[in-house]
């Protein structure tokens, strides 16, 4: 039978102080609700309903922009009124997958992962349970439902403010992660009361409904308390960002991963980087980018959903959407724009901007140099402040550099241009023309000399200089 999940996304999420729901904040540079459509994906359940509240439109925009092949849909939990009131909401979905089971899930729990979603769904099933409740022991129990055991299972969980002195020294929680058999979860959802301290529909009193009604009631203890682990407000939030990150690092460093210091250093889940690479403080890698071996990534650095081949040394360089190949040597202060493609060898140093342009193969942009929508071959020279006009403030128009060229310093190149293989340009050239192969262009005004000229203008200045000291 098939599987569904109902995620609780209703809440603001007040304590976050944000403008958007807490599900939307990031770890680790994906929002939670993120973490738990992918938990959910991995275990094969691609039928999810979320329960939308507090902006809720901006959920659907997220759900909208999402590419996945599961199927999504939200329903609007238009007031408040708790967590039973908010799955009463997806009732008509519930309904669908009748004969089989329903995870629900609350809307902040970004380290639930496939192993906990399976394992609990396995003792579910094999102890033919209404309902399994994924726990936790934790130290402090803070503000989670406190969870009652009895010989055979669970007989109910009980919210903070509505223990009992003996029910808060309680150390197993719930972590608000629960599998139903669809039809029991719609029974149960019926029976609802909302005379608590909180006057709100608790789903955890489904528990306590099933178990009256004859059924079977279970829990899941996660085998690692992180699984439980949710954000009230930006303090947790930060602590859920370390203990992702660390763990990502962690992971990174059994794969023969260098880290000469970790302070700044994160790196999002999905980036893959060869061994033998060493990576410095301060380093941001962000999701889709793909390091080769024996790499250095040196301080500063910021790469976004880049490639980047073996032996490559990059320095303060900030790259986005771009490929660099093996042994490239870029920095520092570089910038590397969307949609370029930096070849093998390739010598790159300070301030130095490319977009949207391929640089051959062991071509050298040594300093101060822009490089935009343009076709570099192998083995050229860029001297220092080289500009490509690739832009008339209407359209946008490539330069094509050929190999072997010759880029004297602080030549413009006005685009369209075209310059041919072992051209050169002359420094302070503004090449608006193309240039044959082997040529040398020069484009420049021609030396004036003015002798003398400049004694006159020395004895004025001298004579002013003079003057101003004495009225000092
Ligand atoms: C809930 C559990 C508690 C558990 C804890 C785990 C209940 C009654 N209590 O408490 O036992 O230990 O989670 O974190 O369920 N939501 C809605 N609509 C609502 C209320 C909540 O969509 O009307 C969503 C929230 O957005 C959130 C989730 O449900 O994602 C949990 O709500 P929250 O208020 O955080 O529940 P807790 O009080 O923490
Ligand atoms: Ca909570």
């Amino acid at each position: 039978m098939e599987k569904a999940a109902i995620i609780l996304a209703g809440g603001q999420g007040k304590r976050m102080k944000s403008n958007k729901p807490k599900v939307l904040c990031n770890v680790l540079g994906e929002p939670i609700l993120e973490w738990e459509l992918k938990a959910c994906e991995s275990s094969d359940i691609n039928n999810i309903c979320i329960v939308k509240g507090y902006h809720g439109e901006m959920l659907d925009e997220y759900l909208k922009k999402r590419k996945s092949a599961s199927d999504i849909c939200s329903v609007l939990q238009s007031e408040r009124l708790g967590t039973g009131h908010a799955v009463m909401q997806a009732r008509d979905y519930i309904k669908k997958f009748l004969g089989g089971d329903i995870l629900v899930l609350n809307g902040d729990l970004p380290f639930i992962d496939k192993e906990t979603i399976e394992a609990s769904y396995k003792l579910h099933k094999e102890g033919g349970c209404a309902v399994t409740v994924l726990t936790a022991i934790l130290d402090d129990a803070a503000n989670y439902g406190r969870i009652i055991r009895d010989q055979t299972g669970i007989s109910g969980i009980v919210e903070k403010k509505d223990c009992t002195l003996q029910q808060l020294e309680i150390k197993e929680i719930n972590a608000g992660c629960y599998w139903f058999d669809a039809a029991d979860l719609l029974y149960a959802l019926g029976e609802l009361k909302n005379d608590n301290a909180q006057n709100e529909y608790y789903l955890t009193d489904c528990i306590e409904i099933l178990i009256s009604k004859g059924k079977k009631a279970d829990a899941y203890a996660s085998r690692d308390a992180v699984t439980a682990m949710g954000a009230n407000d930006r303090k947790e939030l930060l602590e859920l960002n370390d203990i992702a990150r660390k763990a990502v690092i962690s992971k990174h460093l059994e794969n023969g991963i260098e880290f000469t210091c970790t302070d700044g250093v994160v790196i999002e889940k999905d980036v893959v980087i060869g061994k033998g690479t060493v990576i410095d403080c301060n380093v941001s890698l962000r999701s889709g980018t793909v390091i080769g071996e024996d790499c250095h990534i040196g301080s500063g650095c910021v790469l976004s959903n880049t490639k980047v081949g073996n032996g490559v040394s990059l320095n303060y360089v900030q790259a986005y959407d771009a490929v660099i190949d093996e042994k490239a040597t870029i920095g520092p202060f570089v910038h590397i724009r969307p949609n370029s493609h930096i070849m093998n060898g390739v010598k790159i140093g300070d301030f130095v901007e490319v977009k949207n342009s391929t640089v051959g193969e062991c071509t050298s942009v040594s300093h101060l140099t822009y490089i935009g929508d343009s076709d570099v071959g192998a083995n050229v020279n860029f001297g220092c402040g080289v500009v490509t006009v690739n832009y008339n403030g209407k359209e946008k128009f490539r330069c094509e550099i050929e190999d072997n060229a010759f880029i004297g310093c602080n030549t413009n190149i006005v685009a369209p241009v075209h310059i041919g293989k072992g051209a050169y340009t002359a420094a302070g050239s503004t090449i608006t023309g193309d240039v044959p192969d082997d040529a040398l262009a020069i484009e420049r005004g021609e030396t004036i000399i003015k002798e003398g000229y400049a004694h006159k203008k020395l004895w004025e200045r001298t004579e002013k200089y003079e003057k101003n000291k004495k009225h000092e």
